[in-house]
């Protein structure tokens, strides 16, 4: 039975499946879909490296997803708890902690930057409704867009006003913080993917070659960095390795199941994923754009699309927002593993450890910003500094997270306890089993050697 250990989260409980799901959907779903996805795929060429990372979500995504949500069920306290209770259960040695405190580490350095490029999004609200976008063309949205990025002030400012956003639901606590949150704007966010992905099919004229060069996989593009960044990306996605589907499996109703509901976010969040894409590469192709160009992919493709069709105020602005809100739905799952620790550990209040995780977030945020104007020329291993966070983050960090969550869900936890958590069907069971024990490790230890230079050459 999944309650038999009788744990209870003092931070609440969601009021229903439906209420997890849609809040781990909210996590999952946010930048990382809509302007990370398609920048990236962009990047490393289209087709195969959506490819491989879709074989990162079903054999590595799905089956952490569910570890995590075990864990964070099972445990019902904070990560770094967590992990202190479970591996005490399991007879595991006492390194397994830090497992916890890694994650809230990572979920820091993500946030940091997550704030500010979610600042963008919010500024464009603004650029939107003051009809900025209107009749611009390549040239125009670029302008814009450096303009944006130039201007350390303009995007402190944006990035503030996002922290305190986010600051505020974490501090709300779970019910009538982020549930209240995330009720409204997915639904809304996924029509309007709908909406612009219809608009890119019926007017760009390019939506096949969008399309081709989505899903259509030639080999001879990947390269061994875009491996490692589909992978990475999928963690990234599923906002795996770090805590945060863990803290949230532990306000997961009692015995609901696991394995549907982790199924569901995933369907969810690849769709969104895919829609993006389905957006912008229309879009890229008929405007002649650089699909490889980068950060500034969606910022700088986009407006063009809102800037020519009716009521494109209204629909800028509102696509920003959306952007917006599922940024928002995300962040606040980047501090929660974090926040529930200080109020688990340290006695303090919700609002005071939101407030305190927010000052450090915002304090590092600061480095991404001026890595995109003052710092522009500093660079390590030919990298800024928020290039450097990023790839720190999704390609090694997370998916190192995530691998020991593997192990430790898969070898070191006995399978009483695991069978009984999860309370699935023995086939499901028994092919989770598999995956996590075998194929996510390997695959993830792959990646991360091919990261290393060992394998190349
Ligand atoms: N999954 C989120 C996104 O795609 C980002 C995130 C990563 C959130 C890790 C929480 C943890 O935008």
């Amino acid at each position: 039975m999944a309650v038999e250990h009788g744990r209870v989260s003092i931070h609440g409980e969601w009021s229903s499946r439906w209420v997890f799901i849609l809040a781990t959907s909210g996590s999952a779903i946010g930048l990382g879909n809509i302007w990370k996805f398609p920048y990236i795929a962009g990047v490393y060429g289209g087709g195969a490296f959506v490819l491989v990372y879709l074989l990162c979500i079903v054999l590595v995504g799905l089956p952490i997803m569910m570890s995590e949500v075990m864990l964070g069920r099972r445990a019902r306290q904070s990560p770094i708890n967590a992990m202190r209770t479970l591996s005490a259960e399991a007879g595991a040695a006492r390194p397994w902690r830090l497992l916890g405190w890694f994650g809230v580490v990572a979920g820091f350095l993500i946030l940091s930057y997550y704030s500010v490029i979610a600042g963008w999004s919010l500024g464009y609200i603004f650029n939107a409704l003051a009809g900025d976008f209107r009749d611009v063309g390549a040239e125009g949205v670029s302008g814009i867009f450096n303009q944006l990025i130039s201007s350390p002030l303009h995007m402190l400012v944006l990035h503030t006003v996002f922290m305190i956003l986010t600051i505020a639901v974490v501090a709300r606590g779970v019910r009538s913080g982020l549930e209240r949150a995330v009720r409204l704007m997915m639904p809304a966010l996924f029509a309007l993917l709908l909406v612009l992905v219809l608009y890119a099919m019926m007017t760009s004229g390019a939506f096949m070659q969008g399309l081709h060069f989505l899903l259509y996989p030639d080999f001879s593009k990947l390269t061994p960095t875009g491996v490692m960044v589909a992978m990475g990306h999928a963690f990234f996605t599923l906002s795996l390795g770090m805590g945060a589907v863990m803290v949230y499996g532990s306000y997961m109703p009692g015995r609901s199941s696991i394995a549907t509901a982790s199924l569901m976010v995933v369907i969810a969040d690849t769709l969104v994923s895919l829609l993006a894409g389905m957006m912008i590469f229309p879009l890229v192709f008929a405007n002649g754009l650089e699909p490889g160009q980068g950060p500034g992919l969606l910022f700088q493709t986009l407006p063009i699309a809102f800037g020519h069709m009716p009521a494109g105020v209204l629909f800028g602005a509102l696509f920003f927002i959306l952007l917006t809100f599922a940024a928002w739905s995300s962040s606040i799952s980047l501090v929660e593993p974090a926040v529930a620790w200080l109020v688990e550990n340290r006695g303090l209040s919700r609002p005071a450890a939101a407030i305190l995780c927010g000052i450090i977030a915002w304090l590092l945020g600061l480095g991404t910003i001026f890595s995109f104007n003052v710092w522009a020329d500093y660079r390590l291993f030919d990298r800024s500094f928020f290039e450097l966070l990023d790839f720190l983050t999704s390609n090694i960090m997370l998916p190192v997270g995530g691998l020991f969550i593997a192990i430790f869900a898969g070898w070191i936890m006995p399978r009483a306890m695991t069978e009984g958590e999860l309370a699935t069907g023995r086939r499901v069971y028994a092919s989770w089993r598999v995956v996590v024990r075998y194929v996510s490790p390997v695959a993830v230890i792959i990646v991360l050697l091919n990261l290393l230079g060992v394998l190349r050459g």
